[in-house]
């Protein structure tokens, strides 16, 4: 397989060395952390420790069955907890059993650090997260320590409280719990951050707390409380004389950069958002996203919530920065012919589409997105310049595809779909594909068919509690899938957000 930038082998987990890691990336990892802390809580919350204690081993269908959760969705939680060491699979059966910090959340261990985990998903502490920022502006933040791990000593309802479990010396199964469940409290930090601009008043220089407090509206005592955590999380740092100062991974929230990571953290705390990455439990039981009835979509949330769509649509085009960046860089050493029209299927407000065309001048394109999407794409696709060679198409991907288009671009749309869906929808590009040089470029993330960390592993527990089958696929299962709706790989590369470039082609039929 020829590669187009440098090829990520089966099961490299980490960016290779021409995607290097950029400031940017250290947001994205709290968020991830983040999430994975939300896979956490529905691990505790499933009872899956104490199912496999006692050094059981269980298939993923039997463990489902003990624990009375979907076997697809418990399969994918626990892919995503693997990394973390909480459990793992048997190399030759794929039986899973518990690693040393998963055995930390059995219930009857005296040392259980299972109501530690639970009381953070008590839905008080995690309203307290969410009005985080309205606490920090009235003042009223009520723990001074609230980012200490003494925060959650409390016990979930009819439990003991443990004893001297909090101590520094706590082995090292323990500190892995903690250091998950830390990062509720440094999600909230960023939001406090992202919500109240701190990044926009910190731009121009240090501040103290009591000039940063001013300038946000807010009380300087929590305000000094929340940049000792931002400190702990490499988003301020400390200048003598009380003074704080952004790092570069705090400029990347600053409000006006085309990459900047703020609509992101807003997106996480978008009360749907919110509501379904705390309720992963749910998500794992029905095997369903976790939605207000009688939405199954996200997108059906979004499209009676304006303000939430221009806010995703925002996000999505902030996160797509980078990645159109590198593709802008792939298209202008590829061999595309003179006057190809690139059809950009779930294009979004066309953020790739126009780096492609702006690297390749001669080209043409067809953005296709939902209505309510393509009306603000206008405004985009213009102020890049690239609105004259580009046809605006509302509608339903799964109603009509443009015909004879050279380049289709799916773009971070396959990990929306369950399989099914994501076959017919490459099914329906493939039949469009009239031109015989055609091929199919996408945008997702592949992760490793190991055990191994990958940053896609959390937002592989965000799709799923949000889309309808929504997931992210190993390699194996994206080239598996490309194969059945007739296509073959011809390349892959890596871009930025741990993301990856797919290039396919017609297979004979
Ligand atoms: C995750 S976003 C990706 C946007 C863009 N490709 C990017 O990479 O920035 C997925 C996009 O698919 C669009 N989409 C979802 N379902 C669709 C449908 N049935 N028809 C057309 N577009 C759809 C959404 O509106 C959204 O803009």
């Amino acid at each position: 397989m020829s590669t187009i930038l440098p090829s990520r082998k089966r099961g490299e987990s980490v960016l290779p060395s021409r995607v290097s890691a950029h400031p940017r990336d250290a947001i994205q990892n709290l968020i991830t952390r983040f999430w994975t802390a939300c896979g956490l809580l529905a691990f505790v919350e499933i009872g899956v420790a104490d199912c496999l204690a006692n050094e059981r081993r269980r298939s993923t269908k039997a463990l489902a069955k003990d624990c009375r959760v979907d076997p697809d969705a418990l399969g994918r939680l626990l892919a995503a907890l693997a990394p973390q060491g909480l459990v793992a699979a048997e190399a030759e059966t794929g039986a899973w059993y518990l690693c040393p910090a998963g055995e930390r959340l059995i219930n009857s261990r005296d040392d259980s650090l299972r109501s530690a985990v639970w009381t953070c998903g008590h839905p008080d502490y995690r309203q307290m997260l969410q009005m985080l920022p309205e606490l920090v502006t009235s003042g009223t933040l009520p723990l001074p320590d609230f980012y200490s791990p003494r925060t959650f000593r409390n016990t979930a309802p009819g439990e003991e409280a443990e004893s001297g479990q909090w101590e520094p010396q706590m082995p090292h199964a323990g500190q892995t719990i903690l250091s998950m469940i830390r990062a509720f409290g440094d999600f909230g930090a960023l939001l406090v951050a992202a919500e109240q601009r701190w990044a926009d008043h910190l731009s121009d220089g240090a501040l103290s707390v009591t000039e940063l407090a001013e300038r946000v509206g807010a009380e300087p005592g929590p305000v000094a409380a929340i940049a000792k955590a931002l400190i702990g999380i490499g988003i301020l740092t400390e200048l003598p004389e009380d003074r704080y100062q952004l790092t570069e991974a705090g400029h990347t929230l600053r409000y006006g950069r085309p990459d900047s990571m703020r609509p992101a953290i807003l997106m996480n705390a978008h009360p749907v958002w919110w509501d379904a990455i705390w309720n992963l439990t749910h998500v794992v039981q029905r095997g369903q996203p976790f939605l207000p009835p009688p939405h199954t979509s996200a997108y059906d949330v979004l499209r009676q919530d304006p303000d939430a769509q221009n806010l995703f649509d925002l996000f999505m085009s902030r996160r797509s920065a980078p990645v159109a960046y590198a593709l802008g860089e792939w298209a202008a050493t590829a061999a595309v012919p003179d006057g190809a029209t690139f059809v950009d299927v779930g294009g979004g407000r066309g953020t790739l589409l126009a780096a492609l065309l702006t690297a390749l001048p001669t080209c043409r394109g067809v953005l296709l997105d939902r209505p309510v999407v393509i009306a603000q794409a206008r405004t985009y696709l213009a102020d890049h310049n690239v609105a004259d060679r580009c046809e605006m198409s509302g509608g339903d991907f799964f109603a009509a595809i443009p015909q004879g288009g050279h380049t289709y671009v799916l773009g971070s749309v396959l990990h929306n779909l369950g399989d099914a869906a994501a076959l017919h929808l490459l099914q329906l590009i493939r039949a469009a594909m009239t031109d015989g040089s055609a091929q199919l470029l996408c945008v997702d993330v592949l992760l490793p068919d190991g055990p191994q960390p990958h940053v896609g592993l959390g937002l592989l527990l965000r799709m799923m509690s949000l889309f309808p089958g929504g997931h992210e696929r190993t390699i194996t299962e994206y080239v598996a899938l490309l194969h059945k709706a007739g296509f073959a790989v011809a390349a892959t590369s890596s871009l930025p957000h741990g993301l990856s470039l797919v290039v396919a082609r017609p297979t004979l039929s």
